[in-house]
């Protein structure tokens, strides 16, 4: 990631954390359930639960996007414990797009094609560091 892209989703970021999480949370698995069904049999916990970790988790990241290095550790072993959630490399990229949309959709009118790019650049660092972990462990 650039510089610029870092900065962006960092500044793009905490307009999200603005808007209710709940209200985030049903649009991001409303959208992965739509274009994944099998998800909906994998969470075992409460959704609300389940999207405030996971945004816990993304918010370790973005907050740390120029020093990854502090959170690969937490990351690899987060990848780990997927394994054990029955989560295959493939099932990233639909994550990523779920992701992706509910960004575009809550930041509406702040949303653009820069945006993407560095948004899609930082999940995907993400999503190889866990599938790289998730390879090793097998
Ligand atoms: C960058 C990508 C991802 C991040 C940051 C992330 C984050 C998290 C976090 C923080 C948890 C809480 C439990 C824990 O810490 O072990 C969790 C659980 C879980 N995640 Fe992910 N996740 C990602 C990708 C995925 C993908 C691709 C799937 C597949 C559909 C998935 C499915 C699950 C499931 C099934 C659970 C367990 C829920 C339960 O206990 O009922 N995650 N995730």
């Amino acid at each position: 990631m650039t510089p610029r892209q870092i900065q962006l989703v960092k500044n793009s970021w905490k307009l999200v954390r603005e808007i209710n999480p709940q209200l985030v949370g049903d649009v991001f698995y409303s959208r992965l359930f739509l274009e994944m069904p099998a998800a909906k049999h994998m969470f075992k916990t409460p959704l609300t639960q389940q999207y405030a970790k996971l945004l816990d988790m993304l918010h370790a990241v973005v907050t740390r996007l120029d020093r990854l290095d502090e959170v690969t550790a937490d990351v690899r072993q987060l990848a780990i414990r997927h394994v054990a959630y029955g989560v295959k490399p493939v099932h990233y990229q639909y994550v990523g797009n779920a992701l992706l949309w509910t960004l575009s959709q809550t930041l509406g009118k702040d949303w653009n094609d820069e945006l993407h790019d560095a948004w899609q650049s930082c999940y995907t660092l993400l999503s190889d560091t866990m599938i790289a972990a998730t390879g090793e462990a097998e």
